[in-house]
């Protein structure tokens, strides 16, 4: 698709990638509860990252047993994931999620804070491309919020996008929607998942799916 918003998204974050591990820093600790859902789910090994960002959870996929490939738009965010975690076991790959296509099956699919800046639109396409990736008796998960926070709040405009400065001054315009946890389910089961959603903290949830379909 080719909403322009969705190309200030990925300058957005292209500009933010130095000062993206700084500005979650006050989240680290509220993820823990999601790292360990993560790390629950057993060994894979075959792990696709959508969105891995500076890989703040591409290091807990890497110690999930076999290989990751890590995505993200963002050449910025790659570097410092790659500096940050290397080579060895990982793959990173420079792609836009709105017009990739899954190359293969992986045996777990992954991504966090990604899920809400797909826009309604865009939903559909996007989760069976996420199926297509799955292999049948495969995992998927997604960490992602479930309800704005105080600050989402403060900033929210009256639709599904949001605007978002950076410290510099700059502001940019990018999708922020909250997903209602029922409907996505539904969607995931029409997709062939069994689907289970813990929510953790007071606005973010864990769900995992085993494609059974
Ligand atoms: C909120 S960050 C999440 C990063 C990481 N998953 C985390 O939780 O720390 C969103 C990520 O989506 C990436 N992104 C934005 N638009 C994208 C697109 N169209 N295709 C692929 N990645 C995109 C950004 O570069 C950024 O790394």
């Amino acid at each position: 698709m080719s909403d322009p918003i969705l190309n200030e998204q990925i300058e957005y974050y292209r500009a933010r990638a130095k000062e993206y591990d700084q500005s979650i820093s006050s989240a680290v600790e509220l993820f823990e509860a999601g790292k360990g859902m993560l790390l629950n789910l057993g060994n894979f090994d075959q792990i696709l990252e959508l969105a891995c960002g500076t890989g703040f959870w591409t290091e807990t996929l890497t110690k999930m047993g076999g290989e990751v490939t890590a995505v993200d738009a963002a050449p910025e965010m790659l570097q410092i994931a790659r500096e940050r975690l290397g080579e060895k076991g990982i793959t990173y790959q420079q792609a836009d999620l709105f017009k990739w296509e899954p190359e293969r099956e992986y045996d777990l699919v992954f991504f966090a804070n990604w899920l809400s800046h797909v826009p309604p639109s865009a939903l559909e396409t996007f989760l069976s491309r996420v199926q297509r990736a799955v292999r049948p008796d495969g995992y998927l998960a997604i960490v992602d919020q479930y309800a704005p926070s105080v600050a989402d709040e403060i900033i929210a405009k009256d639709d599904f996008y949001a605007k978002r400065p950076l410290e510099d001054g700059r502001e940019f315009t990018i999708v922020k929607a909250f997903y209602n946890l029922n409907l996505l389910e539904g969607k995931l089961n029409n997709l062939g998942f069994e689907v289970s959603t813990t929510k953790f903290t007071e606005t973010f949830f864990f769900l995992s799916g085993k494609r059974v379909g």
